[in-house]
């Protein structure tokens, strides 16, 4: 366990501060918490993972160590913003950096120096392994094992009129991705019980109507 904590410290970029630059307790600076010498990362990242390349896109998120179906993943932290905020003042700087978390709220870093703070890395698959506990905690739903890429199915987090192709290179590609996925009766069948609340309760209000 010290090994993978030490791996998974590595990769959380920057994470370490100089002690002669931080106090032993906790503190604030240039906006970020230090504490115990150490900025604190926005977000969680299970020791059992690692961000390295990936095939699907620029850097991905990575098991180094076999991981258990419901164990959690990841928490993304941020801040909370709203979607005029989002797509006129931190996409334009930051990029895709935010997780949707209801109709018109995101979390996200705001600035460039929370940006590797904040960012889990998961890769968009149309063969997810991951999925949602609420609306920022990221679970395994199925067992995965070491070396495989961490991934979530923006289906499962998403509700937006965005359309773009996907490269996730899966045998069940669906080629081309909507914001509206969450409405396609195999994704609710597949994704029952890992889709953000938000979305969750929608699902189930539409099933109700019918
Ligand atoms: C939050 S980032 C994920 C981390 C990203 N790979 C990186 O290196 O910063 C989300 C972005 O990754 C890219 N991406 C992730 N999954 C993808 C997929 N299956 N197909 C195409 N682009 C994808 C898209 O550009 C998307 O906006
Ligand atoms: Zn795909």
């Amino acid at each position: 366990m010290i090994s993978l904590q030490a791996e998974h410290e590595r990769n959380v970029v920057a994470a370490v501060v100089s002690t002669a630059e931080a106090n032993d307790g906790a503190r604030r600076g240039e906006g970020l918490l230090y504490l115990d010498g150490k900025m604190l990362p926005l977000s969680y990242l299970s020791p059992k993972t690692e961000v390295r390349e990936s095939e699907i896109h620029g850097h991905g998120l990575f098991a180094i160590a076999d991981i258990a179906k419901d164990e959690v993943v990841a928490v993304k932290g941020g801040h909370i913003v709203d979607r005029k905020t989002l797509r006129e003042k931190i996409t334009p700087q930051l990029g895709p950096v935010e997780i949707q978390i209801d109709d018109d709220l995101f979390v996200a870093p705001v600035t460039d120096e929370e940006r590797e703070f904040s960012m889990l890395y998961s890769n968009h698959s149309c063969n997810a392994n991951l999925g949602m506990r609420g609306e920022i905690t990221f679970v395994a739903m199925r067992d995965i094992r070491a070396g495989e890429e961490l991934t979530h199915d923006w289906a499962m987090t998403d509700d937006d009129g965005y359309s773009v192709e996907c490269k996730c290179g899966a045998p069940n590609c669906r080629k081309i991705l909507t914001g509206k996925d969450w409405q396609r009766p195999e994704l609710q069948k597949r994704y029952a019980g890992y889709f953000s609340a938000y979305l969750a309760r929608k699902i189930g209000a539409h099933c109700h109507s019918e």
